[in-house]
């Protein structure tokens, strides 16, 4: 099913994202080191997804500590205080915890009392679906502000002695504040948000859910980590990808030619240039930081329209679209004035 949605209308105030902020762990892995673990070659690596390296996180840094970090510097930037935050949604499909949400444990490490918090899983797409429901409960006068953060540790729920999906994934944490457009500020222009739920086998973490628990007797076989039919995936993504943002241009009322940056979500390379060629937008304007971090789910987005804001890849009044894919399967995109 596809859910198309666009703002401002004359009864829903826009809304404008405020700040962003990222994090990743210190501990870097690169392809070489990864050679040495399985086999594999940083050729192979890099000429199928154009990752070289990928961070870490420490055995005590949890999903929500590098959520609490992304958060704290999207909030700096927007010049927003903890306590006066109302909203906020962690998208993760590693969540420190089944229950409570790691949104809760973030709530209390910033400090934002007042704040509902509640986690999402729309995996790689958890970004956008967060910045969806964040942006309709402020137009609709729900809550004021929201912190929308995409942060994993897959680290932890990936299988490495498996080559095809260990050399992939990476942890980090990116997150943005959104709140009402004030005049003369930037807006979300228009959102698509799609799924298509018979193709959940392509991609997904099997156990470990009440499907399937863990238990003493399949414990070795890695029902806990992720597992992809690579192929199938990437096919799905492309078109995926390249339809949602089309979408958004349009209902913008856009041409190519007026987006300053495209963001798209960081899975490999090859998907990126795919989409880019498709959407005849030049390669310079495509923003990639996926040979340093890998994929990173919910969080690849978030933190490269973090580094993208922070580099000076598009200035204010600018356009630029956001465009994500990943399991269930799921896809959505965003087109925004900044
Ligand atoms: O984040 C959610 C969205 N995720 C994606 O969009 C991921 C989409 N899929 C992909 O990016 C690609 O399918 C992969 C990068 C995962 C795999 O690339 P591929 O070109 O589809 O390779 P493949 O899985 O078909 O494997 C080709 C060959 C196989 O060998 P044979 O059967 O041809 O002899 C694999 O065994 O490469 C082999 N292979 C490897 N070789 C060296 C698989 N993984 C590795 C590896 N190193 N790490």
């Amino acid at each position: 099913m596809d859910f198309v949605s666009m703002l401002p209308r004359m009864s829903e105030p826009a809304v404008t994202i405020a700040g962003t902020g990222s994090y990743v762990p210190e501990k870097v892995l690169t392809n070489a080191e990864l050679e040495k673990r399985i086999e594999t070659s940083d050729e192979w690596i890099t000429t199928r997804t154009g990752i070289k390296e990928r961070r870490i996180a420490a055995d005590d840094e949890f999903t929500s500590h590098m959520a609490t970090k992304a958060a704290q510097r999207a909030l700096a930037q927007a010049g927003l205080v903890a306590e006066d935050v109302e909203l906020i949604i962690v998208a993760t499909i590693t969540p420190d915890t089944l229950t409570p949400a790691t949104a809760c444990y973030v709530q209390d490490n910033i400090g934002a009392r007042r704040a509902i918090a509640f986690d999402i899983s729309a995996a790689c797409s958890g970004f956008l679906y967060a910045m969806e429901i964040a942006r309709k409960l402020i137009s609709g006068g729900t809550v004021k502000n929201a912190v929308i953060i995409g942060a994993e540790k897959l680290s932890a729920f990936v299988n490495w002695n498996d080559r095809g999906t260990c050399i992939l994934f990476g942890d980090g944490a990116g997150a943005a504040v959104l709140r009402k457009s004030e005049p003369g500020e930037g807006r979300i222009l228009a959102m698509d948000l799609g799924t298509d739920g018979g193709l959940t086998h392509l991609l997904n973490i099997p156990g470990g859910g009440s499907a399937k628990p863990i238990t003493k007797e399949n414990a070795d076989e890695h029902l806990a980590t992720l597992a992809m039919l690579g192929k199938e995936v990437f096919k799905h993504a492309v078109n995926h990808m390249k339809a949602a943002a089309e979408s958004v241009i349009t209902q913008a009322g856009l041409q190519s030619s007026d987006i300053a940056c495209v963001i798209p979500h960081q899975a490999n390379l090859r998907i990126i240039d795919a989409i880019a060629d498709r959407l005849t937008v030049p390669n310079e304007k495509v923003f990639v930081n996926l040979h340093k971090y890998g994929n990173t789910s919910a969080a690849a987005v978030a933190i490269a329209l973090d580094e993208a804001h922070r580099g000076g890849a598009f200035q204010r009044g600018e356009n630029i679209v956001l465009v994500v894919f990943g399991a269930g399967l799921t896809w959505a995109a965003a087109a925004i004035e900044w």
